[in-house]
């Protein structure tokens, strides 16, 4: 439902995006991963929020595992329930990096427009577009959930890269191949990709 135009207008706090940057040392971003079903992006959202913590900055993983729990409980897995899912936590991913905080994001998000949608949402500025590349046989082969087995037998319908499609994104800020890189090796090179681009960010 639409609002009424003009009604409602957002409002903007005593403190500022600067205020906490300077409390936070840090420069707020949100790391979009995107891959096919066991792609790694669990694995390595944690692992990489892990690293960043370790090294004092201040971050949070949001996992569409996770989130299809409590804030996206309400959605399938249409074309419709993806594209408002990836909405509702692009959107907590621009209010996290308004409070100052680090965002990664660990969905599916298999379709270009609805990333393109994402990266709006967040920011350009702010937004890294991850892909996370492995071919569907080897996927399909890890199925560390054993979702694909299931999908396979036509039991999920819908499934991404079984029966719904994955969309290969166009212009990513970082491929990572993690089916030739293990789980470490992905997050060293996003790491090294952060150092890099966002020299503020782990100054
Ligand atoms: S997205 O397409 O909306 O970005 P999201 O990342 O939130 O998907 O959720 C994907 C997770 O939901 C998968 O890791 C898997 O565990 C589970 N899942 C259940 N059903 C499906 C399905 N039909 N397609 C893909 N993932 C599914």
């Amino acid at each position: 439902m639409e609002l009424p135009r003009g009604l409602v207008q957002p409002i903007h706090g005593a403190s500022t995006l600067a205020d906490r940057m300077r409390l936070l040392r840090q420069k707020p971003l949100t790391i979009w991963l995107t891959g096919l079903p066991g792609a790694g992006k669990s694995t390595i959202a944690s692992e990489l929020e892990r690293q960043l913590v370790s090294q004092g900055l201040a971050c949070y993983v949001l996992d569409g595992d996770s989130i299809r729990h409590g804030l996206g409980s309400d959605l399938d897995f249409s074309q419709q329930g993806r594209h408002e899912n990836i909405r509702r936590v692009a959107h907590v991913a621009q209010l996290m990096n308004d409070a100052g905080l680090i965002v990664i994001t660990a969905l599916i998000s298999p379709m270009q427009a609805d990333r393109a949608m994402a990266r709006d949402i967040v920011g350009a500025g702010n937004f890294i577009e991850t892909y996370l590349s492995a071919p569907f046989a080897i996927c399909a082969r890890r199925d560390p959930k054993g979702l694909y087995a299931k999908a396979l037998a036509g039991e999920i319908a819908s499934f991404t890269g079984v029966s719904a499609p994955y969309e290969v994104p166009l212009d990513p800020d970082l491929v990572i191949d993690t089916a030739t890189l293990t789980p470490s090796e992905s997050v060293a090179d996003i790491v090294a990709y952060l150092r890099e681009n966002c020299l503020a960010l782990l100054a």
